[in-house]
């Protein structure tokens, strides 16, 4: 087994194929912290997402595979194989990013890494929030996405700290966003389905 397969685990065309013809998107929560937000944030979007009925939506949370700090142990911690496993039975994502020192979290990027193909050739929407919507964080994921070939989409809900979240910790988003939410997951609907054939 090659060093990579071991860290990443493998995925077999069977297991490929084994999908049934709707799409499946994971809503992939970027923080970890006790505390955080961004399950309210997820769960907000999946359900906007799930009134589409185009595809299947799912949260997919970083902390429930308990991923090492990658290169810190052999790789074999069970976490690391299902993490793999469930990226690639989806066919697209939306990234929950929340800014930290202007940029993502360590934890969205040690995850993030923790793959390679179970990334290629799929698409991803971005909705963020922040002081000032999350913007930087939310352009430094894109660089990274291009690295692993996932193809962002251009529309991006931005949530303020301020008028999102009552004291930055209730999250009661402005109607606005809605039209933003519905134009990025028609984006991302559009390419994860065209991004198939490629794989
Ligand atoms: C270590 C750390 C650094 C942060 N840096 C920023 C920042 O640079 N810009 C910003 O807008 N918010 C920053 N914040 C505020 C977070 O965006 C805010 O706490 C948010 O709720 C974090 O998301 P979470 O609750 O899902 O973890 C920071 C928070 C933490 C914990």
């Amino acid at each position: 087994m090659s060093f990579f397969s071991k860290l990443f685990g493998t995925t077999t065309k069977e297991e490929e194929t084994m999908t049934n013809s709707k799409l499946k998107i994971g809503i992939i929560l970027g923080s970890t912290r006790q505390g955080r937000v961004s399950p309210q944030v997820g769960e907000w979007v999946k359900g906007i997402a799930d009134q589409r009925g185009d595809a299947d939506y799912e949260i997919v949370d970083i902390s429930e595979y308990n991923l090492p700090f990658l290169g810190t142990t052999d790789g074999t911690e069970p976490g690391i194989a299902a993490w793999n496993q469930k990226l690639a039975s989806l066919d697209g994502f939306v990234f929950v990013v929340q800014e930290y020192n202007h940029s993502i979290t360590g934890a969205l990027k040690n995850a993030i890494d923790f793959a390679r193909e179970a990334w290629y050739n799929k698409a991803a929407g971005i909705v963020s929030y922040g002081s000032t919507g999350g913007a930087r964080a939310a352009e430094h994921l894109r660089g990274i996405l291009g690295e692993v070939k996932v193809a962002d989409v251009r529309t991006h809900p931005t949530l303020s700290l301020f008028t999102d979240f009552e004291n930055g910790s209730v999250f009661k988003p402005q109607d606005l966003h809605q039209t933003n939410m519905t134009a990025m997951l028609d984006e991302v609907i559009a390419w994860s389905g065209a991004l198939k054939t490629l794989r």
